[in-house]
């Protein structure tokens, strides 16, 4: 064989064997065994400790039955619990751990009401700038039934 073709060769050899040897080392073990991924991150996510409950839960006997039941009939009742209260598995598990307080800013209404050229005309809008004097929502709305001016 000609030398410049035995020297290709090797070289060729040597990226082949140091191809097979790293890929050995840093593939991880489970990679393959149920698919194209890691099967061990099946486990790993699984294991992912619970956050958001269902609103349902939060309407049960002697917890919030009836914020659960105004709020599942008046304009709220499409926004989550934990949208404004924050993730709240915790506190179904336990009640003696509170959920983080609710966030009653102006500016947290204000992601979905303030007025937006992009929003759907039909969707309850406000000018921040003239609607409410500066008050917090809340002072006027009950954000549980927020016509309950
Ligand atoms: C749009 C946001 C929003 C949604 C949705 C919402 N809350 Fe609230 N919630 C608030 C705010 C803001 C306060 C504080 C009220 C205030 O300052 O007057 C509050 C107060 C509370 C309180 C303590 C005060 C009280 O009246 O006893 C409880 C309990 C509560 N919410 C439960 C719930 C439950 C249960 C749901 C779902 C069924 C829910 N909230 C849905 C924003 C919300
Ligand atoms: C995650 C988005 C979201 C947040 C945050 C939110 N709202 Fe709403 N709001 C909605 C939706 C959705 C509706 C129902 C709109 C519809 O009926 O077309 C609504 C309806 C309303 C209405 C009209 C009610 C009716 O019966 O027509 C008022 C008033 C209102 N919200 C006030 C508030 C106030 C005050 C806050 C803050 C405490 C707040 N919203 C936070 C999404 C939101
Ligand atoms: C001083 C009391 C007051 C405060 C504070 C207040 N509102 Fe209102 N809001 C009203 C009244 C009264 C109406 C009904 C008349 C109107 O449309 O102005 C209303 C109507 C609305 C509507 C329905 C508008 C429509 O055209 O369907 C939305 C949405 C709303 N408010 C959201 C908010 C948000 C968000 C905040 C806080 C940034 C807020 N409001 C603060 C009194 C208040």
């Amino acid at each position: 064989m000609q030398p410049h073709l035995k020297r290709a060769f090797t070289l060729l050899a040597i990226a082949i064997i140091g191809f097979i040897a790293v890929r050995a080392l840093i593939v991880p073990d489970s990679f393959g065994q149920n698919g194209w991924y890691r099967g061990d991150s099946v486990f790993e996510l699984r294991n992912f400790p619970v956050k958001h409950a269902e609103p349902v839960s939060c309407g049960e006997e002697d917890c919030h039955k009836t914020i659960y039941s105004i709020w599942s009939s008046a304009g709220h009742k499409t926004v989550n619990c934990e949208t404004c209260h924050g993730p709240s598995q915790e506190h179904v598990n336990n009640v003696r751990i509170m959920p983080p307080p609710a966030n009653d800013s102006r500016d947290f209404c204000g992601l979905c009401h303030f007025k937006r050229a992009a929003r759907p005309s039909g969707f309850p809008q406000i000018d921040p700038e003239t609607h409410g004097e500066n008050l917090k929502c809340a002072y006027c709305h009950n954000p549980h039934k927020p016509w309950f001016v």
